[in-house]
């Protein structure tokens, strides 16, 4: 027996996108909840350190126009130019929002935010380097979450902590609420609702090396492919340079922001030779396949797969590459950074003040996921069909304003941009639509999939399933892919999931039962690396975050277009979406 609940608008995942949709949608709607998987402070938004960009110009002349062309540019042109147009324009409103409910951002001596520069972010059209990063030290995602966390109690939306999303309730294309299991007593809970909104964030977890936390398995991304829906553009994932090395757990771009430079095991600052107009803070796709590079041609620190960011203050010093050009001092880069800091020091036992610390490209963020249009609606095909009541934002969904590379800091922007738009669209549809009645039975999927996986008494070991299939998408569908490689991983991934029909879990208990929940998720992350290698296989170019060594150029005559992948009855299938260009003609990338 499930417990029934009836909300008018229901958000599942509680980072900076569902929060902001809840926030807005609460303003009209009395009625909201949302459901999350964790304590909503501790959702992965809480991560993202160096900053949320907004043209404010408060350091320097800043332009949306600029912005604009920068996303779309450091997305290698398969941004969707109205979604930049939207991030580009809102970002200031929105940031201002954000000071407003009382977010602590850094202050310029004359009281307003402080900004820095990031990898990709120039002025005028690519010239040079622009500060229009907003930040809190390098704690901005996490003051994000605790100004909207409060915002939302504020507003009386009810939470529902530690419960997980395990099925949509999806009929006729429309979408009916959700079902979770609550994570403490096992029981089951059907959130009956007019709108969904989707923010579950991504699924780094696919790979072995990730800054991803150990929630990020995709769960619900899985769960709308499973209700026969397409996911659009998973072959680009964003791995970022600056993962500390073998653990993948991220040091901010800020670092290089605030004139960190990378350093091979020669010393010399490599950069200057793959991007020499931006040199370390070209887009993170480029500096990611440049640290490969120099690692393949034995130029790794001591021949080892990692290289050194080098954050002292004198060789920032040396190569005049702080804010400004401007001198930097050991008391501003501790102020600046004191989370990078301190990871440095404990993670790695390095001091960042005298030495390099070690780094190595991480998995981290996902720029395809559940289609959408501007106002977060999710998509149903490459037409544009609607599902009703059913709406994505963040690192969820795919709108697509990171098109084939995210730039750094867009994430923040993205979630508060269109989480906002997410929540005033629900509260805009709830005020004229019926409740739709909950078919029959809707819990009877979880139930049974659930109980599947308890009883199931195989042989195989979901951790070691796990392993391997991580272990697969780094080596063959990481920052380098290519079509042979890419089909080994694909069958690799076609025998795990044959394996996990046949696993076994050791607890079998209801209570806090994160043995099956982690196999549960499992399933999930293993549909998802399918669809990411099969899209991965599709594309024959390379572009942004995708990186073919067989088809190393892009193609705009044959790809300048959006996947849209289907696995229905077990089946891949894809259609292509035409990007929509509106100012910027796709120009070969320089940085
Ligand atoms: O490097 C960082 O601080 C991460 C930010 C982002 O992914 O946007």
């Amino acid at each position: 027996m499930a417990t029934q609940h009836e909300f008018e608008a229901l958000v599942v995942g509680a980072g900076g996108a569902g929060l902001m949709a809840a926030l807005h949608c609460s303003k009209t709607v009395k009625n909201t909840a949302v459901i999350s998987k964790l304590y909503p402070t501790r959702s992965h938004t809480g991560t993202a350190q160096g900053g949320v960009a907004a043209p404010l110009g408060n350091m320097e002349e800043d332009r949306w126009d600029w912005y604009m062309y920068d996303t779309v540019k450091g997305g290698d042109y398969l941004v969707d130019q109205d979604a930049a147009e939207v991030l580009a324009k809102e970002s200031v409103d929105a940031v201002i929002e954000l000071e407003h409910m009382g977010l602590p951002f850094d202050r310029t001596p004359d009281g307003k935010i402080e900004q820095r520069r990031f990898g990709g972010h120039t002025r005028n059209f690519g010239e040079a380097p622009v500060m229009r990063s907003c930040k809190a030290a390098d704690r901005t995602g996490h003051m994000i979450l605790q100004t909207l966390y409060q915002q939302c109690i504020k507003q009386n939306v009810k939470f529902f902590d530690e419960y997980q999303v395990i099925d949509l309730i999806i009929e006729d294309q429309v979408c009916r609420g959700a079902v979770a299991v609550e994570i403490l007593t096992g029981e089951i809970h059907v959130f009956h609702s007019k709108a969904t909104l989707l923010a579950v964030g991504g699924f780094g977890r696919v790979w072995s090396v990730t800054s991803n936390a150990h929630s990020l398995t995709g769960d619900t991304v899985a769960t709308v492919l499973r209700h026969d829906l397409p996911l659009e553009d998973m072959e680009f994932f964003q791995f970022h340079p600056t993962g500390i090395y073998r653990m993948g757990v991220l040091l901010s771009e800020a670092l290089r922001g605030e004139g960190a430079i990378f350093v091979n095991d020669k010393g010399e600052r490599f950069m200057e030779r793959y991007a020499p107009n931006m040199k370390d803070l070209a887009s993170r796709d480029v500096c990611s396949r440049s640290i490969y590079l120099e690692i393949r041609e034995g130029r790794g620190i001591g021949g080892k797969d990692y290289v050194h960011i080098d954050v002292r203050p004198e060789t920032i010093n040396k190569y005049k590459s702080g804010p400004g050009g401007k001198p930097v001092t050991a008391e501003h880069l501790e102020a600046a950074l004191p989370d990078v800091f301190e990871m440095a020091r404990i993670y790695l036992g390095v001091e960042p003040m005298k030495e390099g610390i070690p780094v190595q490209p991480t998995a981290h963020y996902a720029m395809g996921g559940v289609p959408t249009d501007l106002d977060t609606r999710v998509l149903a095909d490459e037409q544009g069909a609607i599902v009703k009541g059913l709406y994505a934002a963040g690192e969820c969904a795919c709108v697509s304003v990171h098109g084939a590379n995210r730039l750094g800091t867009n994430s923040l922007v993205d979630l508060i941009v269109f989480g906002r738009r997410g929540g005033r669209a629900m509260a805009e549809y709830v005020q004229h639509a019926d409740l739709a009645p909950l078919p029959k039975n809707s819990e009877a999927y979880t139930l049974s999939e659930l109980e599947r996986i308890r009883k199931s008494n195989g042989q195989e070991k979901p951790g070691q399933i796990r392993l391997e299939m991580q272990k697969t998408m780094m080596d063959w569908v990481g920052v380098f892919r290519e079509g042979p490689t890419i089909k080994q991983a694909l069958d690799k991934v076609h025998e795990l999931q044959a394996r996990y029909q046949h696993i076994a879990i050791d607890d079998k208990g209801s209570k806090f039962n994160t043995d099956l929940l982690e196999a549960w998720e499992l399933g999930c992350l293993l549909d998802l690396a399918e669809v990411t290698a099969y899209s991965a296989l599709n594309r024959t170019e390379s572009r942004g975050a995708h990186g073919r060594e067989d088809f190393p150029k892009r193609d705009d005559v044959n790809w300048l277009k959006h996947t849209f992948a289907w696995r229905k009855n077990g089946v891949l299938s894809v259609a292509y979406k035409p990007v929509t260009i509106t100012k910027f003609e796709p120009k070969e990338r320089k940085y």
